[in-house]
């Protein structure tokens, strides 16, 4: 991969990147269609594929990540992607289950909170694996989704903090009819789970809607014990946390108004479903 990619950089010719996990569902084909319109019909769209192990802590879900192969080959030449990047464990952490694997890359402010403080491990993960598919592919533009909003905040911090040289692009979260984020792990749900997973996409417009009609801010302890039994009355949902920030800085925030961020996380049975939005 990196061969080919230090032949297009030779040649002038510009690359888009759009890393996933694959199970690739309609709003990755929209991130892949975006690469494509950065870089141009003459540019190269690569999509990598890989189920990164450390940004899974051991209780999680990693050996059960849904895989479709085949569906996600077609979707991307479907999508006009060029490159499907599909790597090994063994490729790109050669020798880790020896200890001969010792390189990792940590954002230690914005990756603090939400996400980070749920699941302790997981940025670390996600900007060493990021660092080194930017390392391999050499894109000129990587394309994230606005649904791993603070992911996408600590890899744009990595990215100006270290010097690699692209542009990073967030692109809208993809929705189901009834709202629901599209995700992968929505292939978890059950059919009762999958109409009960409705509700964090409701959170997020009924906080917007009392942001809306309200003359000033709103205090986030009282919109927060609204949202909160709006999750707790269905059976099989649990929340895991529920933040209003600011979307720059992923700095939590009392008073909330039009433009503050709200992200949640919710456990839908197993599965554990995020979302966010601006208000
Ligand atoms: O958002 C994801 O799918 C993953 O975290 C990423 C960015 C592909 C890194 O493994």
């Amino acid at each position: 991969m990196q061969r080919l990619a230090l032949a297009w950089k030779r040649s002038g010719t510009r690359v888009g990147f759009v890393p996933t996990m694959g199970y690739l569902h309609e709003g990755h084909v929209s991130l892949a269609r975006d690469a494509r319109r950065r870089v141009g019909k003459s540019g190269i769209v690569v999509v990598s594929i890989y189920v990164n192990p450390t940004q899974f802590a051991p209780t999680e879900d990693l050996s059960r990540y849904p895989r479709d192969w085949a569906r996600d080959t077609k979707s991307c030449r479907e999508a006009g992607v060029d490159v499907v990047f599909a790597p090994t464990d063994a490729s790109m952490y050669a020798g880790r289950d020896a200890g001969r694997y010792s390189t990792y890359v940590v954002e230690e402010s914005l990756a603090k909170g939400m996400e980070g403080a749920s699941r302790p491990a997981h940025f670390r993960g996600v900007t060493t694996v990021v660092a080194k598919l930017f390392n391999v592919v050499l894109p000129d533009v990587a394309v994230f989704g606005a649904k791993d909003w603070q992911q996408a905040a600590v890899i744009r911090r990595m990215v100006a903090d270290l010097n690699f040289p692209l542009k990073i692009v967030v692109a809208p979260t993809w929705r189901e009819a009834d709202g629901l984020a599209m995700s992968s792990r929505n292939a978890y749900l059950s059919p009762a789970e999958r109409s009960q997973a409705v509700v964090l996409a409701r959170v997020l417009a009924e906080a917007r809607a009392s942001v809306r009609k309200s003359r000033g801010p709103v205090q986030a302890s009282s919109l927060r014990a609204r949202l909160e039994a709006m999750v707790a009355v269905q059976p099989d949902a649990r929340l895991d946390y529920l933040e209003f920030f600011d979307p720059e800085t992923m700095v939590p925030t009392e008073r909330v108004g039009r433009g503050t961020h709200l992200a949640l996380a919710v456990f839908v049975g197993k599965t554990r479903l995020i979302d966010n939005g601006r208000l």
